[in-house]
């Protein structure tokens, strides 16, 4: 039997749709409760999909994946799917060690270390924390005093992962974008919670003793992101902010098929192989012309993606039709476990 946690808005409505629809036996589980082993016992495979703002989840679920494991129960996300989610410092150590073309990337444990290197480098750098998503914790050091000043900050007090003051920025550029009445709704809840703390801003520890940066890269008016799941990839390509280079979070997404580049896909399934993934978000930039990995997820807003006219198998190959991306994560982890 397969067991799901079931969060509504998640991937797991459209899990549980499938199973009812394809008659999957299954059951649903809660798996913050202590006696959730036991519960598994007659399961064979877990599927939850837990995010990177659930901070109980963040405690537990990677130690629960590897648990699993050693009884020989899969689980969706798997440890190799999983482990390097909302870290973009164990991504760089994964991407590097697979030979991966990824964004020239540097971190630094060391604070001497690190304003050595800001003194030496060339700018701008981008500047960022291990976590967070939508482009709220990626920012721009133009000059070595911007770097030094992140460097500063980053073995000093730190940074939150979620900060109210990105929060409020991000509304007013929604309403900038949409200019509509609810957006604008969404602005003053955003200065509401500047002064009411969010929960995960209160209850994740701030980011500090390390610093991270990429080579910036210019001329970027987009990203290009790839998401493979098992032997099919589906893409989209996203505008940066006005003014901005952050794609990410921007929500002015292009849905056609010839604006991916088809090395974007090629790359896309190659490392997610490599990486022995059941599904990986891939962000792509371009240094004259050649794509180069921002960072990686298996977390996404599947919304996002439901006016993909299509997607391509493994030969490149375009199968026309809107699709489910959370069918196709459900449908291979049950045809793994033989259980349709
Ligand atoms: N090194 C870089 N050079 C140029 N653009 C970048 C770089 N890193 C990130 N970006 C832009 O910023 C956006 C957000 O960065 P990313 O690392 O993907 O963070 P997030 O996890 O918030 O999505 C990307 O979508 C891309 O448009
Ligand atoms: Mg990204």
């Amino acid at each position: 039997m397969l067991a799901i946690h079931s969060r509504k808005n998640s991937f797991s409505d459209k899990w549980i749709e499938f199973c009812e629809k394809y008659d999957i036996q299954y059951k649903l589980v809660d798996c913050y409760s202590s006696d959730l082993i036991q519960q598994l016992n007659d399961c064979c495979g877990l599927m939850w999909h837990w995010g990177h703002h659930d901070h109980k989840a963040v405690l537990f679920a990677r130690q629960l994946s590897l648990s699993l494991r050693a009884i020989g129960k899969d689980m969706f996300p798997s440890v190799d799917t999983a482990w390097h989610f909302d870290d973009k410092v164990g991504q760089k150590y994964l991407l590097e060690a697979l030979a991966s073309p990824m964004i020239p990337s540097y971190v630094f444990y060391d604070k001497s270390k690190a304003i050595n290197w800001a003194r030496n480098t060339s700018y701008p750098k981008v500047f960022k924390l291990r976590g967070g998503a939508g482009s709220e914790n990626v920012r721009i050091a133009k000059t070595e005093k911007d770097a030094l000043n992140f460097i500063n900050r980053s073995f000093g007090r730190g940074y939150k992962v979620k900060n109210r003051r990105n929060f409020l920025k991000e509304r007013i550029w929604r309403f900038k974008r949409d200019r509509s009445l609810s957006s604008f709704l969404n602005i003053s809840k955003g200065i509401a919670r500047l002064f009411i703390p969010k929960v995960a801003e209160r209850e994740f520890p701030a980011e500090r003793n390390y610093a991270y940066f990429q080579d910036f890269i210019p001329k970027n008016d987009h990203d290009i992101r790839v998401i493979v799941i098992g032997n099919r990839a589906f893409a989209i390509k996203r505008m940066v902010r006005e003014g901005d280079f952050r794609a990410s979070g921007s929500g002015i997404i292009i849905y056609d098929k010839a604006a991916i580049p088809e090395e974007c896909l090629k790359i896309a399934f190659s490392v997610s192989k490599k990486m022995a993934s059941q599904c990986t978000a891939f962000d792509f930039v371009f240094r004259d012309g050649e794509p180069l990995i921002v960072e990686v997820s298996y977390s996404f807003s599947a919304r996002a993606y439901s006016d993909c006219p299509g997607y391509w198998n493994e030969k490149l190959e375009w199968i026309d039709g809107q699709f489910y991306p959370e069918f196709f994560m459900v449908e291979d982890f049950i045809k793994n476990l033989n259980l349709m």
